[in-house]
């Protein structure tokens, strides 16, 4: 695999495993921490031995946020050209199933990496927030419109404004995150959550990424008839034949992806 500086990148049978590894920076995503975490999930998308991938911290940061050393001395002209964070674009751009596992902090551009993941399971000493507010700033790695539509207004409109921390309780009953488990067990509940993901059809997978993901996109006429024609065109599939023959069969049903 290509070697990596800012990251750790592991297999593990059809799970792909990402580990954020800048403990003493609290992993903050400086650009090349970007590059080389969307160039190892983009490798892991095209992998047909790769089903679900998940995206993990270190020390006690999932990620601390974009990086504030890197970016506090440039100019408006800088960050324009740049287009500063538009590389995230791609990771949201991902077909394949991205699962965020976060113990402690997850600020600014480091909560709104897990929310481009498509699910969140979070250890119980998780803290949540969007912080730019204190740095004279917003959130730029889309956290005004994904934390929105995950908490609704009001929690967002809390977070935002006043740059407050919420912990994994808090996070869970508004709707941030799936699921709270002890911290130290958090990787391991999200390489399980992946490895029964990609256990399943892997286009199957992707393509019922791409359905929830039209909720947020669509109206809801146009997401109902988006997820049927999809339902439809799984029937050109051979792992529907196998799905359906093996329920009937009382047997397990083993895809080949096609
Ligand atoms: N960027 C760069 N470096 C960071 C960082 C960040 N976002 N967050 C932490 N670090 C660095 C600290 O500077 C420190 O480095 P040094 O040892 O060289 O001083 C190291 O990580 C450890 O951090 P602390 O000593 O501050 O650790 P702490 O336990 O005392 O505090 C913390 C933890 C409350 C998370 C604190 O580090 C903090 O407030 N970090 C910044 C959080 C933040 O504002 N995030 C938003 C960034 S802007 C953004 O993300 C924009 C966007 O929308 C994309």
């Amino acid at each position: 695999m290509t070697e990596y500086t800012n990251i750790l990148v592991e297999k593990r049978g059809r799970v792909g495993l990402v580990t954020l590894n800048r403990p003493e920076a609290l992993n903050a995503l400086d650009k090349a921490t970007m590059d080389q975490l969307v160039a190892a999930v983009t490798a892991m998308d095209a992998d047909p031995g790769v089903g679900a991938v998940v995206v993990t911290g270190s020390g006690k940061a999932f990620a601390a946020g974009a990086d504030i050393k890197e970016m506090a001395s440039q100019g408006y002209m800088d960050m324009y050209a740049a287009d500063w964070f538009r590389g995230w674009e791609d990771f949201t751009r991902l077909r394949i199933p991205v699962i965020a596992a976060v113990s402690g902090f997850a600020l600014g551009g480091g909560c709104e990496l897990a929310m481009m993941c498509d699910f969140i399971i979070a250890g119980d000493n998780a803290k949540f927030g969007q912080p730019e507010i204190n740095l004279g700033v917003l959130p730029g790695m889309g956290g005004s419109q994904r934390l929105t539509r995950a908490v609704g207004k009001a929690k967002a409109m809390d977070m935002i404004l006043t740059g407050r921390f919420i912990g994994a309780e808090e996070a869970e009953r508004s709707g941030l995150v799936s699921r709270v488990v002890p911290a130290e067990d958090v990787v391991e509940e999200a390489l399980k959550a992946a490895e029964v993901i990609a256990s399943k059809s892997k286009p199957v997978a992707m393509l019922a990424k791409e359905a929830v993901n039209a909720a947020f996109e669509t109206g809801l006429a146009q997401g109902v008839l988006f997820e049927r024609r999809i339902f439809h065109s799984l029937f050109a599939s051979e792992d529907q034949k196998e799905g359906m023959a093996a329920f009937s069969e009382k047997r397990q049903p083993e895809f080949n992806h096609r």
